[in-house]
């Protein structure tokens, strides 16, 4: 699609002038549990900053509940109007998703399209920052898809009449090239279904893909959080590997697996880790399916790691931002370490707040940028994965050493013995191991193993050697 690539998205930015915008919210009550509405204010900005504009001001009402027309009060229209004209606005982003008639008559009042008044939602905002970040087949198809659907019902002279290629057109606009012939209602209905189905084989592939990752048995790890805690840089620094890390939200769209070896990790000297899009309050209704498509990782990953920026003042709103999507997407029960991350950013020291991080479950204090507490994390995973692994008695018969070699490598042997079939073994081993043992389980009585005496055990032992010495 007509994105660009990042080195001509940053050109474009330093050639064009940077967009001002003003920015409106409003204050319902029963609303932000978690965000006030300066915190979700600040957030805007930060968004709009993202997605390269300038921030000029911004402005709040208190409501009982929207304006059926103009979200906000006529009072408050009028107030914006001017406060627009006087810091040379001509965007403006409320911070809730607006209905497309809203958009249009709020852009009238402002200004109209004459005078290049744009109003933008949170939504735009949102979907435009996506539309710069997608990486993979699948993340840039799911923004192309979701930016039609949102599109499609807001087609007016501004948003289909201008001839927008890559790059054109400013914050909320850009994406996929637009001509006149695509502003058509039934060409866009169309390339949506299209869309749809390459989609549709695209994650077919991806959960091929995922089905010969699980036959690797090597356990798995997600890694979510909220936008910009610092996923992609605790993925980094446990892999070594580059995944694209910038201050910017949502710099990761897509999923990226990488396989980590963890020394350090006795039962399991390798994990895969997955490093997820990040989470954000009102999250687009056109994003959650492309979320859920996404998030399959999560749901299947043998732990969860959930990162969160403690520098960060918003940080317990947005913990309860991702518990709240976990639990929608069915991951909530997963077992769960909490990283506490950016520890460098805040007065307190890394083994005071790891003493506070002992107190609660599962939770580790890290730098990740300064790769401070990693080793403290390493354990942790490995520890959170002994804690998964399944109990099994089992007698190997002593022509599969392929399996012995298994359990040795990967399991925690509590009790051997050799016996006439083969090998009693009681151990821990990973769940998709013990699968596999139960193919070839031979029934037995306890009674049966303790009943061997070391005599017969030395005698058996002694027998199976004779035989693979002479067969
Ligand atoms: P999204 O893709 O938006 O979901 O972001 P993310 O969670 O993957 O965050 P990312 O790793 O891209 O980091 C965001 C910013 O925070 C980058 O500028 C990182 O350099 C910075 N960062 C990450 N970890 C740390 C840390 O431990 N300390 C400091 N000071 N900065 C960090």
């Amino acid at each position: 699609m007509g994105y660009g690539t990042k080195e001509e998205e940053d050109m474009r930015r330093e050639t064009q002038p940077t967009e001002k915008c003003y920015l409106v919210g409003v204050d319902f009550p029963r609303d932000r549990s978690m965000f006030s509405i300066d915190e979700s204010l600040e957030e805007l900005g930060q968004l709009a900053e993202t997605a390269g504009m300038e921030v000029v001001g911004s402005n709040t009402q208190k409501l009982s509940a929207p304006v059926t027309s103009t979200y906000i009060g006529s009072g408050k229209v009028r107030e914006v109007k001017t406060a627009m004209a006087a810091t040379g606005a001509k965007t403006c982003v409320l911070d809730d998703e607006l209905s497309p008639a809203q958009q249009r008559t709020l852009e009238r009042a402002f200004g109209g399209e004459q005078a290049g008044i744009k109003v933008l939602d949170r939504t735009a905002l949102i979907l435009d920052i996506f539309a710069q970040h997608a990486r993979t087949r699948e993340g840039q198809l799911q923004v192309e898809l979701a930016l039609y659907q949102y599109r499609l019902p807001r087609l007016t002279r501004l948003w289909t009449h201008l001839e927008r290629q890559s790059g054109q057109g400013g914050v909320g606009l850009r994406g996929p090239g637009e001509t006149q012939l695509e502003s058509d209602r039934r060409i866009i209905n169309e390339k949506i279904s299209a869309l749809r189905r390459t989609l549709e084989s695209v994650r077919a592939h991806r959960k091929r893909q995922r089905n010969s990752r699980k036959k690797m048995d090597i356990p798995t790890v997600s890694v979510v959080g909220y936008t910009n805690a610092g996923k992609s840089t605790l993925v980094n620094a446990l892999t070594t590997s580059t995944i694209f890390a910038e201050d910017m939200l949502f710099a990761t769209l897509d999923p990226t697996t990488r396989r980590a070896q963890l020394p350090e990790m006795a039962v399991h000297p390798e994990v895969l880790i997955t490093d997820t899009v990040g989470f954000i309050q009102k999250l687009p209704t056109q994003l959650i399916a492309a979320f859920r498509a996404t998030l399959e990782e999560v749901v299947e990953a043998d732990v969860v790691i959930h990162v969160v920026d403690y520098s960060n003042p918003m940080r317990e709103a947005h913990e309860e931002t991702v518990d709240s999507v976990l639990e929608d997407l069915g991951a909530g029960h997963k077992p769960t370490i909490t990283v506490w991350n950016k520890l460098d950013l805040v007065e307190e020291s890394l083994e005071d707040v790891s003493l506070a991080a002992v107190e609660r479950e599962h939770t580790i204090a890290v730098s990740a940028k300064e790769k401070q507490g990693l080793e403290n994390l390493v354990a942790e995973i490995g520890l959170v994965l002994t804690e998964l692994m399944t109990d099994v008695e089992v007698i190997v018969p002593y022509d599969r050493g392929d399996i012995m070699n298994e359990i040795y490598t990967q399991g925690a042997i509590e009790y051997e013995q050799y016996l006439a079939e083969g090998t009693y073994i009681a151990a821990a081993v990973p769940t998709a191991l013990s699968k596999k043992l139960k193919t070839i389980r031979v029934d037995l009585e306890a009674e049966e193993v303790e009943e061997l005496s070391e005599a017969e055990m030395w005698k058996q032992l002694a027998k199976k050697r004779q035989a693979t010495t002479n067969p």
